[in-house]
């Protein structure tokens, strides 16, 4: 049995390192984000996310190695997110894990980091448990920079996608929209801040697919509009309704968000549901989720926020509960940008270590 594994993640911009217990408890999390780095080219730049991370992730892990009094002697496998992701970030993490398994003779795994974000949610530590009743099926919706998706989860490795959004990410068109105003990225956060002060419907934003019914997901339409939008106010009235506006496109995000969220319980009459990603952190996605869940009857499971974004103990769970089925990666193990969850037959079931 595999009892504990360092988990290494790195396919966006942030670099992170965890160690989990076969339990699912998080023995340490440490991350360094890149914000800063990105910051003045208002966005993700590919090439400067794989050099920090070359620069952070050795440091990184003798920090975590180091807090465990047996140091390596207390690991029992090595694994890393190998897809989707920035091919120049991922292959930093995974010729690390796969030098580090090499070195010291430990089995490794390659994790989907959507997967990841489905088993959040399940995560423990000193001061976060889930709630009991928490549990399989259920929808997650994991909503970030990168992704948009609602999942029915009814396993580890049992997935139905249930709708994918077909254009921009929920919190790409939240960076996007901050761009627009001149907010610092990530622009999400900003706009969520001055949504506080701000009238939910000063100004008209449309909401992607609501019209038909699919549970799909859209931000480009809006995306143009608020465009048109900014382009057409003077910049006194764009300082001056800063907050409305920031207000108004968080509506409207946050309300396709959770209308599809309704959607889906009401189709698969699914008890159970979980936010996850960067965008779950949103004040108003969780506000009306948190109201659908009352009205419904619902669990609703939103991690804190160091699960809910990029981090490595979502990887070392699913890593730890795949090592205990007896799946493992061999060194051929390449980064890979593919989404699909059901493609993910482990790459070496053959020879447990
Ligand atoms: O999960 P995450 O850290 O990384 C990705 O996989 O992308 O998510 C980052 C995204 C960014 O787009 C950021 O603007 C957005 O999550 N975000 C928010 C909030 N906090 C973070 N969007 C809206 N409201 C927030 N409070
Ligand atoms: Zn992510």
């Amino acid at each position: 049995m595999i009892k504990l594994v360092l988990a290494i993640e790195t396919s966006c911009d942030d670099t992170s390192v965890a160690l989990v217990g076969h339990d699912g408890f998080v023995h340490q999390l440490q991350s360094a984000a890149q914000d800063l780095a990105h910051r003045p080219f208002g966005g993700v730049v590919p090439e400067i996310a794989g050099r920090n991370h070359s620069e952070t992730l050795l440091p990184l892990i003798d920090q975590v190695v180091q807090t465990q009094e047996d140091g390596w002697q207390s690991i029992n496998g090595i694994v890393v997110t190998n897809r989707p992701g920035l091919l120049g970030s991922l292959i930093v993490g995974v010729v690390t894990a796969k030098s580090l398994a090499m070195v010291k003779n430990l089995p490794l795994i390659g994790v989907n980091h959507l997967e990841g974000h489905i088993f959040a949610p399940f995560l423990k530590d000193e001061s976060y448990a889930p709630s009991e009743q928490f549990d399989f099926p259920f929808l997650s919706l994991a909503v970030s920079g990168g992704h948009t998706t609602l999942y029915l989860v009814n396993g580890l490795g049992d997935y139905k996608v249930l709708g994918t959004t077909r254009d921009d990410a929920a919190g790409e068109a939240f960076d996007k929209f901050g761009k627009m105003l001149g907010l610092p990225f990530p622009g999400g956060v900003q706009v969520d801040r001055l949504s506080q002060n701000g009238n939910r419907a000063a100004y008209y934003f449309p909401k992607g697919l609501l019209e038909d019914g699919s549970l799909d997901f859209s931000f480009s339409g809006l995306k143009s509009s608020a465009q048109r939008l900014i382009q057409s106010i003077s910049r006194e009235e764009k300082q001056k309704n800063i907050s409305d506006l920031c207000a108004s496109f968080q509506e409207s995000v946050a309300q396709t968000l959770v209308t599809k969220l309704r959607w889906a319980v009401e189709k698969y009459k699914i008890k159970n549901i979980s936010i996850t990603g960067g965008v779950s952190a949103n004040s108003r996605v969780r506000e009306l989720a948190e109201a659908l869940a009352q009205e419904k009857g619902l669990t609703l499971l939103i991690p804190p926020l160091r699960y809910c974004t990029d981090n490595a103990a979502m990887i070392g769970y699913v890593g730890v509960k795949r090592m205990n089925r007896g799946e493992r990666s061999d060194l051929k193990l390449a980064p890979s940008p593919e989404y699909n969850l059901q493609n993910d037959a482990p790459t070496d079931e053959s020879s447990p270590t």
